[in-house]
């Protein structure tokens, strides 16, 4: 039976990025040799990393003024380096979930750090709006979309402070005005590839500006001056990275995936909102393209286990809610199709059909 995946992350890829990296494993670009053994000092390696980096300012039309950086260590650890890079005295959060609290506790541990505005009273259902940005901050920190919560920021802010941005759940879902960025920095394993590498878009005037030391490894300056290769770059991941980069472009970039996108939330959304039986978490206005967060509507509460055995049975996989939020949550990426979204609102339709 064909499974429809909606795994928040590690995700669903374009079947010809499998493909493609089955074949490296066998032989790097002819070389004779397996991607997995390739030395990342061989030119063919360092074509493979140009490529890579190439793409990236292409797709999300990146400027001279920015550079963009690949290294291990997860989202989780860019938390850490975005304060030791640019927190002298004051940062402020938007405090929209989970990975936007785990930021900021990060950060205060390098100067006075605090969220600006929370959406915790509603469990982050909503984006908090109608807050000040204080002028002296040395940056304003956002995640522009809530994996866990189905929550997003789909404009790019006016900040009067330098505009932080963790998009590792919307990078390359919809265009993005980088250049009213400071740092856009994110995992891969949603939309552009596997775990284990994570990219980083930084402007250059934005660092240099704080007085601690910085350890050579957490300086960004001497990964944009080594072009990702200080040291040993994760390079499968980044191989792989390449390849879904390119599945964009032939899907005719960041632009036509957005469409794609909107066309698939769209029905998965119209589908919470008519059938009776689930009922929809995150407010309209800012519901995410990319994790569509549902709960049993009141009265039907009893049949939830029901409703996961029976999408099971139809071949749908990971769409059991966080566990903050309860219910069921269709990660939605660049790689999840029409026909993906489609099987699982049939099986919501037959579901209805039966109980309501
Ligand atoms: C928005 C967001 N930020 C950060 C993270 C943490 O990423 P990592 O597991 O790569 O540290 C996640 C993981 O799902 C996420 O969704």
């Amino acid at each position: 039976m064909k499974k429809h995946v909606f795994n928040a992350g590690p995700c669903l890829l374009p079947q010809e990025v499998y493909d493609k990296a089955i074949e490296a494993i066998k032989d790097f670009k002819g070389t004779g040799v397996s991607v997995l053994s390739i030395s990342h000092r061989t030119k063919e390696w360092e074509e493979t990393m140009n490529e890579c980096r190439a793409l990236w300012r292409e797709l999300l039309h990146i400027p001279d003024t920015h550079e963009i950086v690949f290294l291990g260590g997860g989202a989780s650890l860019q938390f850490l380096y975005v304060a030791m890079n640019l927190l002298e005295k004051k940062a402020v959060y938007l405090e929209t979930g989970v990975w936007a609290k785990k930021a900021l506790k990060e950060a205060k541990g390098f100067g006075e750090a605090y969220a600006i505005a929370s959406s915790a009273d509603k469990n982050y259902s909503y984006i908090p709006k109608g807050y000040e940005i204080p002028a002296d901050a040395d940056y304003f920190h956002i995640t522009t979309n809530n994996t866990i919560y189905g929550t997003e920021i789909k404009e790019d802010y006016d900040s009067p402070v330098p505009l932080v941005a963790d998009m590792s759940s919307d990078i390359m879902s919809r265009p993005v005005d980088v250049s009213k960025y400071a740092l856009i920095y994110g995992g891969a394993q949603k939309n552009v590839g596997p775990a284990g590498v994570i990219f980083a878009i930084i402007r250059k005037d934005a660092l240099g500006k704080v007085s601690r030391y910085l350890p050579t490894m957490i300086d960004y300056r001497t990964h944009i001056d080594k072009e990702s290769m200080f040291n040993t770059p994760p390079v499968f991941s980044i191989f792989v990275m390449n390849e879904t980069l390119k599945w964009i472009k032939a899907q005719g970039g960041v632009e036509a995936l957005h469409k794609m996108n909107q066309a698939k939330a769209d029905l998965l959304y119209g589908e919470i909102d008519r059938n009776k039986i689930f009922v929809g978490t995150a407010a309209k206005e800012d519901r995410s393209i990319m994790n569509v967060c549902f709960v049993m509507a009141p009265g039907f509460e009893d049949l939830q286990d029901e409703f996961m055995a029976f999408a099971k049975e139809r071949g749908m996989v990971g769409i059991k809610g966080h566990r903050s939020v309860g219910g069921f949550r269709a990660s939605i990426y660049n790689a999840c199709s029409l026909e993906d979204v489609q099987a699982l609102v049939d099986c919501m339709q037959e579901f209805e059909k039966l109980h309501a």
